[in-house]
């Protein structure tokens, strides 16, 4: 399952992707309210803090789609290769999204609350759709038993997009989708750092310290032994 960060703030982009195994940042209109700054300037620091090869998701404000398919020109003639714009399923981003692969733009559609959203937005030619299982939980349906229907649909019409799971409360939710084959998710990074977030695991980590300490010296490490 690849791996993205919800999220636009810099800072916590560049500590998440240097300790975790991340493939991209996906960012939405809300999302980049949320960091100070010029939006453009935050995309652009996020992209050079990416690289060229991690997925960056950025979404087109417009809602028809003649101004959609603007929007995604521009983004990508600024933001370059592996730059994915994110297209409500709606059907004017159907319409979109149809003109977009035609030209070579991958999109994701986005806000997606009921597989029929997710479908239409696949067979249009979106190469994502993205589920927002928290928030189709807190309506009172079941986020994770949408998001697996949209991934068997894909399947069952051998369609070529990825389920890309979004909007989660907690690192549960995450590994559900994991261990039913989702092929990606985007995380807030609270949810991230719970991933690996056990007393357990701190505690067998400072017991092999205090233990290897005993042995060869408070803070000695093996380099230091084998000099
Ligand atoms: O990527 C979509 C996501 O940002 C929605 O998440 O937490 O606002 O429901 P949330």
């Amino acid at each position: 399952m690849k791996l993205y960060i919800d999220d636009a703030n810099v800072s916590e982009i560049r500590r998440l992707v240097d300790l975790y195994p991340i493939d991209g940042v996906t960012t939405n209109p809300s999302i980049l309210s949320k960091v100070k700054g010029d939006p453009i300037e935050v995309l652009k620091e996020i992209r050079a803090v990416l690289g060229e090869e991690k997925e960056l998701f950025v979404q087109a404000i417009p809602t028809d789609a003649e101004g959609m398919v603007g929007d995604a020109r521009a983004i990508v003639g600024l933001l370059g290769k592996n730059t994915i714009v994110k297209i409500p399923s709606v059907p004017e981003g159907f319409k979109a999204i149809r003109i977009l692969k035609e030209e070579g733009i991958q999109t994701c559609g986005t806000v997606v609350y009921t597989p029929m959203q997710a479908y239409l937005a696949a067979k249009a030619g979106a190469s994502y759709v993205a589920p927002y299982v928290n928030r189709i939980d807190n309506m009172g349906y079941d986020g994770i038993a949408v998001t697996e229907q949209i991934q068997d649909i894909l399947t069952m019409h051998d369609l070529p997009c990825e389920v890309l799971a979004a909007s989660f409360k907690n690192s549960q939710q995450v590994l559900t989708l994991c261990a039913y084959g989702i092929g990606s998710a985007t995380c807030a990074p609270a949810v991230i750092d719970a991933f690996v977030k056990n007393l357990a695991i701190d505690g067998a980590v400072n017991d092999f310290l205090s233990d290897f300490a005993k042995i060869a010296g408070e803070g000695t490490t093996m380099a230091d032994l084998i000099g």
